[in-house]
């Protein structure tokens, strides 16, 4: 692969590839990345660790949701709680890529297990003011992002155990998405998907496609030999297993919606179009309910039942 492209004036950029560079050297700490793929809503759930010193994260976790039936479970979670307590984990961070419009959030869950502060990127405040108007949420429901524990902004740095990470502000996909740079890898959340596959869509309300070829491209200007794993995967045609993980470098070279060479109209075009043939995720009513309440479900009414409301005809 040709050197890394970082442009000038991006210092946070900077930051993050010179992180990455003393990480892929051998220089700094490297994280131990575990999976979990939620076949339900094709989601990748990452449990990043410092292997010396066994502090994790967990990235977007999935609370599983039975929607015909209502009814809430957390298999998966407690598969993530069962690695945590069998590798020794204390778990600081639960982070948060994005508010999910295809799968409930388990992170409060998991912070009454296993702990942690939970966290997600600065504007999921526009977010909540979005969805907090569709849902009618009422002026006790507090758009700043006060659902959370800590809220990033684009370069904000913090670490697992002696491993270095950064968040990365990538709006695109929704005004609020968040990369997060971990040592020698980088979590795209809803940005890029595989090579074969493409990339996010841009289409829910506050998502632009024009911004997400600008997030994509920051990340593509990353090292090439930078871990990068993904959010979800769907198995693009004529591939007949899930994958979550490829390389910046190939990304660049190969990603089928925008490797190099793709012109931001270009890219435009083809996202508005596909996007425009798209139905709403079967789980985004439900999700988005409960994620831009950091993932807290809502509270049981007078007979002690929980209700999630559906509004009709807006999305
Ligand atoms: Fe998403």
């Amino acid at each position: 692969m040709p050197p890394q492209t970082v442009p000038p004036g991006d210092p946070v950029l900077l930051q993050a590839a010179q992180m990455i560079e003393q990480a892929l050297k051998g220089n700094t700490p490297c994280p131990v990345v575990k999976t979990f793929f939620d076949e339900a809503t094709f989601t990748a759930s990452h449990v990043v660790s410092d292997p010396q010193t066994r502090r994790a994260a967990i990235i977007d976790s999935v609370l599983d949701f039975d929607p015909a039936a209502g009814r809430i479970s957390h298999s998966s979670a407690e598969m993530i709680v069962a690695y945590v307590k069998s590798e020794g984990l204390k778990v600081d961070w639960l982070l948060e890529t994005h508010a999910h419009a295809d799968h409930l959030s388990a992170a409060p869950w998991l912070q009454q297990q296993i702990g942690g502060t939970l966290a997600i990127g600065r504007e999921i405040t526009h977010v909540q003011e979005v969805f907090g108007t569709i849902f009618n949420e009422g002026s006790q429901f507090e758009h700043n992002g006060s659902q959370f524990d800590r809220l990033f902004d684009d370069g904000d740095s913090f670490k697992i155990g002696e491993i270095e990470a950064v968040a990365l502000h990538v709006p695109g996909h929704t005004p609020a998405d968040l990369a997060y740079v971990i040592g020698d890898a980088v979590f795209a959340g809803d940005t890029l998907f595989m090579p074969d596959y493409g990339t996010a869509r841009a289409d829910f309300p506050g998502g632009d496609a024009r911004q997400l070829f600008h997030s994509i491209r920051r990340l593509m200007s990353l090292p090439a030999d930078a871990r990068l794993l993904l959010c979800h995967d769907y198995k693009a045609p004529g591939r007949d297993e899930f994958v979550w993980e490829t390389t910046v470098g190939v990304e660049r070279s190969a990603n089928v919606h925008v490797h190099e060479g793709v012109s931001e109209e270009e890219f435009v075009a083809m996202r508005t179009a596909r996007d425009a043939t798209l139905g709403m995720p079967k789980l985004i009513i439900p999700s988005v309910q409960v994620n831009i309440h950091g993932g807290q479900l809502p509270a049981p009414e007078d007979n002690g039942i929980r209700y999630l409301k559906i509004p009709l005809d807006v999305l």
